[in-house]
C-alpha cells in the first residue's frame, strides 16, 4: 500500500517508465486520482483506490501473444472467453505484477485490479470504484460520460448498473461477444433493490 505523497510519487515514476506511453500514463493517474475522489464520498479508504487505480493497467499494453504466455508460465487459469479475446487478460495478470513489482499484498487492491475491465457478480465498493473510474475519468471521451460520473458519485451500485448496461448495449451493437463475468454483473445489478435515492425519487413523482 502506498502510504505516503512521496511513496506514490516513486511508485509512479516506476509506472510510467514501466507504461512508456504518455497516454495510457495519464489515463492511470485519472483513474486514480478519480478513483480517490469516489472512495472518500463513498467512505471507501482513498490510500486503497489510489493504489489500485495506479497499478491496475500495469499490462494494459501487451500484445495478445504476451499476455497469453505470461499468465500461462503463472499458471494462471484461462477461459473460452479469455483465449478469443486475450486484452482482457492484462487485468488478472495486472493484480499479479502489482503484487510482485511493487509488494501490494492488500487482497481488496488486487481484487479491484483483477476485476476493473469485465467486472464481476459479486464486487466490493473498492471493486466498484476502480471499475467506475476506469470508465469514466476525465479523459474518456463520449457523450454522457460526465452524468454517469456524477451518478456514481451519488450511488455506486446504481451507476455499475447504467455504465454495465450502455457497454453491454455498445458491445451487441458492434456484435462483440459479452464477458460471461460481465453478464453476471449486470445481472447482479438489475436485480437488486433500488436504492434508496431512487425510492425518493419515485415517491417523489407519485406524490406530484
Ligand atoms: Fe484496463
Ligand atoms: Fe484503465
Amino acid at each position: 500500500m502506498i502510504a505516503t505523497g512521496i511513496d506514490f510519487v516513486r511508485a509512479a515514476r516506476r509506472v510510467r517508465e514501466h507504461i512508456g506511453q504518455r497516454h495510457r500514463y495519464i489515463h492511470i493517474l485519472n483513474v486514480a486520482r478519480t478513483a480517490v475522489r469516489l472512495a472518500r464520498v463513498h467512505g471507501a479508504d482513498p490510500t486503497q483506490a489510489r493504489t489500485a487505480g495506479l497499478f491496475h493497467d500495469l499490462a494494459r499494453l501487451y500484445p495478445a501473444e504476451r499476455l497469453l504466455r505470461e499468465c500461462a508460465e503463472r499458471g494462471m487459469p484461462i477461459d473460452g472467453f479469455e483465449h478469443a479475446n486475450p486484452i482482457v487478460l492484462h487485468a488478472r495478470l495486472g493484480a499479479e505484477l502489482a503484487r510482485d513489482w511493487f509488494g501490494v499484498g492488500d487482497e481488496a487492491i488486487l481484487s479491484a485490479i483483477r476485476k476493473h475491465t469485465v467486472a464481476a457478480a459479486t464486487m466490493s465498493p473498492l471493486d466498484e470504484i476502480l471499475y467506475l473510474a476506469d470508465g469514466l475519468e476525465p479523459g474518456r471521451a463520449y457523450a454522457g460520460r460526465a452524468e454517469m460520473l456524477a451518478l456514481a458519485f451519488d450511488d455506486l451500485a446504481t451507476a455499475m448498473k447504467a455504465h454495465l448496461s450502455e457497454a453491454l448495449a455498445y458491445q451487441r451493437e458492434r456484435q462483440f461477444t459479452p464477458a460471461p463475468q460481465m453478464l453476471a454483473a449486470l445481472d447482479h445489478y438489475a436485480h437488486m433493490e433500488p436504492a434508496l435515492s431512487e425510492c425518493e425519487g419515485l415517491r417523489e413523482k407519485r406524490s406530484a
